[in-house]
Parts: C-alpha cells; structure tokens; sequence
C-alpha cells in the first residue's frame, strides 16, 4: 500500500519539517517553507532492502583496485584524483551558461572513442542542438547514445534497455518523477531522483554524472541539496565575460578536494590550461602604480596572480572599501593596519583591490601585495615588473610565513621574476635557488623600505 505523508520543505535548502514554520531553521530563509505529500512508495523500501546488512570484517572485504577510467582530459582527471570511479555519482555543477554540456560532451566524446557506452539524457536541448554542438566539437560519437527525455520512468527504461557505462543527465533540474506532485527542479523531486540515480549507479555499476545549475535562491533547487547524497562534488566556476574556466571539486569521496583544473572556453569547446600562471598575468600593465604580483595556492598548484590597487581621494564622508576577487573583511583589516602602521589617513580615501583574471583567492599570503598595491597606487610608485611579493600581514604590522613557500618561488622562477620579497621566517627555512634573489622582511616598514 502507498500511504502519504504531509511534510513542508524549505524551497531554498531543502530542510524538511512536519509543520510550517515562518523561518526556515536550516538557512533562515524566511516564507520558504511548501507543503508536500510525501509518498512513501514501494521504491523507497526496495533502497533499504537492496544494501545488505551483513557484518563484515574490514579485513576481509575484497575490492579491486582497477575501478577508474581515465577520461583523458588531464585537468579533469586530476580534479577527480585519477580519473571516474566506476559506479560512481559525480555532481557537476555551475552557473548557467558556463560550459558544463561544453565539457560533458567532450568527455562523453572522449569516452565513446576508448569503446565505452555513453548515455545521454538531454532535458534542455533537443538532439539536433546536441549533434550541432558536436559537429563544432568535433566528436564522433559511435557510442553514444542520446535520448532527449524529462520523465524520470521511461529514462530508467533507457538504462535497463543500454545497460551502458556511463550515464550523464543534462540536467538534474529539468528531470521528474510522475509519482511526487512537484514541478520539475523543485528540491523534493531532485531529491528523489537522486536517490533513484545513485541506486542504479551502484547496483548496475554505471558511472553516473549529474548535471546541476546552480541557481540563485529561490524556488529551483540548486545542486547544493545534493551534496551529501553523491560521491563527487565537482563545481565549475568562471565569469562568462572571461574565457578561462575553473574546475574545483568541493567533495571527493575518492581522492583529495585540493586538485583544481583550468579551462579555456574557445571557438572548439573547452581546451585544457597547461600553465594558467602565464595566463593570468597576461595583460598585466607594464610600469603602473596599483600592480603587484604574488602567488596563491589554488590546492597543490602555485598559481602566479596580479593584485591590482587603487586608492583614490574620498568624495563622500565615508571611505569606500571594495574587493573583488578576495575576501572583502581581509582588506578592511588589511587597510586598518596600513593606517595603523603607515601613519596614512587611510578614511581620506576609497580603496579598491581587484584580482585581474577573475580568480578567486581568499589565501592570507596575498595580504603583503594587496597592501603593496594599495601602497603603491597611494603614493603613485611603481613596482618593478621583476618582483614578486608574497607574505601574510598581522595585525601589528608584522609579516608573517606561508605554507609551501618553495613550490611558491620555483613557479616565480619559472615565470622569469628575478626576485621575491617574502617573510623572513619562510627565508631562512630554504636553501638557496639558482637564478631567483629572495628576500626576507618580517616588518611592513621594512619591506617597504626594499621596495
Ligand atoms: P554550455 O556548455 O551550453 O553551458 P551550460 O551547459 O553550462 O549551460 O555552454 C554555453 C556557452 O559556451 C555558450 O555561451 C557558447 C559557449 N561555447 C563556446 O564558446 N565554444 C564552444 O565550442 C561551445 C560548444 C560553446
Ligand atoms: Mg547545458
């Protein structure tokens, strides 16, 4: 027998409640909470029927190990920690727009090519779009398979006619489920295909990518809701005015979260970013007042970034303060200290910091150049395109170390900087490196001094 159950759930997180509730205790949404039948069908049993609950010694559990396929675009099985885990279910979302049918497709090329089936479910495009898209990607597609289908029955049908190897769903948002009387995307029936995707995924073993956008807050469900039910969260990030894209995974159940990966988005699909430190400084005004380059860690990976300045008389009673591309309570600290430490009537003056490239960095070893630059546009002097800076800034003024501080400066190197002002703590601890002059402070003052 079917029974029902009345539950409300938060249009925004998914929080479930038996009663209504004004704010939502989950995100402190106000009003988000909607009234749901929650059906308990006979497929909700057959989930808890399915894992079977024998005890096993941890000793005694065999495994292969030869569980991964290697997609072949470098960057993304690097995100992945190796490759895709067979049987496995990948999130990959992102904003609209940004590329993800782009990649997938590319992948499911690349896929198809190695002889592996692909099936894939497009609710958004229809074939024609997929074959156009495909034509300028140039794959050839022999194994995969397309079905243009939203209704979450007749895609299950699909698979257990296939058997394929791979399933990818284009996108989660725009498939239902007859049984639950919500509109496709809402966060309940996202929910339970997800449920029902990671069940066949498991039990057929067929690797499973899920596509997700990410949406504002409101009444579709982003792919935030899903996070703890796959095993991979892959996000893809980037402005769509700028053509570099950034693969992140934010969970992993198989492999680390520290790998990120970078794209291109170009007249033929996505092309892999071999050394995206060249390619953020491209376009980095030579002999400006405001510019400085440093080095973040994006994971593992050093990449070289230009932060950009720019300090300017106030014509409002209030100092404006701004940053974009890093945390913006960084800089306001960072703008107290100068004032502290500099003696400079830092409320005389809006202050803005940028970080060119449209990447994201919110790393304290970015503090010493976003006070250089801010120095910099201040007093109008200009920073030798040769220097790299690197270093965190405390509160009095005192420059402290950073993590992986090697790996920092042979990437400087590498980029032809002839010398890196860094903590002296970070200094001491490495020998010398070939080719690279690199100089401890440990005081604002006296870094400025070097400068
Ligand atoms: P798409 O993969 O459809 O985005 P998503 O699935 O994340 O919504 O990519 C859309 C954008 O990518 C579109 O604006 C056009 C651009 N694009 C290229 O620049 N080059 C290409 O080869 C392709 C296929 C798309
Ligand atoms: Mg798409």
């Amino acid at each position: 027998m079917v029974k029902s159950k009345l539950v409300f759930i938060c249009k925004s997180c998914g929080h479930e409640s038996p009663k209504w509730m004004g704010q939502c205790p989950g995100c402190f949404e106000w009003n988000s909470f909607e009234e749901k039948v929650k059906k308990q069908t006979k497929n909700g049993k057959r989930i808890a029927k399915s894992e079977s609950a024998s005890l096993v010694n941890v000793n005694e559990i065999e495994y292969s190990s030869d569980q991964r396929v290697m997609t072949g675009i470098g960057e993304l099985d690097n995100v992945l920690g190796g490759g895709l885990v067979e049987g496995s279910l990948v999130l990959f979302g992102g904003d609209p727009g940004i590329g993800k049918s782009t990649l997938i497709l590319q992948l499911s090329g690349r896929l198809s090519a190695s002889g592996k089936k692909v099936l894939y479910i497009s609710g958004e495009e229809s074939a024609s779009q997929i074959k156009m898209r495909a034509n300028r990607l140039t794959i050839k597609g022999e194994h995969i398979l397309l079905k243009c289908e939203t209704l979450f029955s007749l895609i299950e049908e699909s698979i257990e006619n296939e058997k394929p190897d791979f399933l990818i769903i284009d996108s989660i948002q725009t498939v239902y489920c007859e049984e639950l009387d919500s509109l496709a995307g809402s966060v309940s029936q996202v929910k339970e295909i997800t449920a029902r995707l990671l069940n066949i995924a498991k039990n057929k073993k067929i690797t499973t990518i899920i596509i997700g956008h990410v949406t504002k807050e409101g009444s579709i469900a982003g792919p935030r809701v899903l996070e703890h039910m796959v095993d991979s969260v892959l996000y893809f990030e980037g402005e769509s005015s700028l053509s570099y894209r950034v693969l992140r995974a934010v969970k992993n159940r198989f492999g680390s979260t520290n790998e990120i990966g970078v794209f291109e988005m170009t007249s033929h699909g996505l092309v892999e970013v071999k050394n995206p430190s060249k390619y953020m400084l491209t376009g980095k005004p030579v002999g400006k007042s405001g510019s400085v380059v440093t080095c973040a860690l994006e994971g593992t990976r050093p990449i070289l970034v230009e932060v950009q300045g720019l300090v300017s008389k106030t014509n409002y009673g209030m100092a404006r303060r701004s940053a974009n591309g890093t945390d913006n309570s960084r800089v306001n600290l960072l703008v107290a200290v100068m004032e502290k430490q500099l003696h400079i009537n830092m409320s005389e003056y809006d202050s803005y910091i940028n970080i060119a490239g449209g990447l994201k960095v919110a790393e304290p070893s970015l503090d010493l150049a976003i006070i250089t630059a801010l120095y910099s546009s201040c007093k109008d002097l200009v920073v030798d395109d040769s220097i790299l800076i690197i270093g965190e800034v405390g509160l009095t003024g005192e420059v402290r170390a950073v993590t992986q501080f090697e790996k920092r400066v042979k990437e400087a190197k590498k980029l032809g900087f002839q010398k890196v002002i860094a903590p002296a703590v970070n200094v001491k601890e490495i020998k010398k490196i070939k080719g690279i002059e690199v100089v401890g402070v440990s005081e604002l003052k006296e870094h400025l001094k070097e400068l």
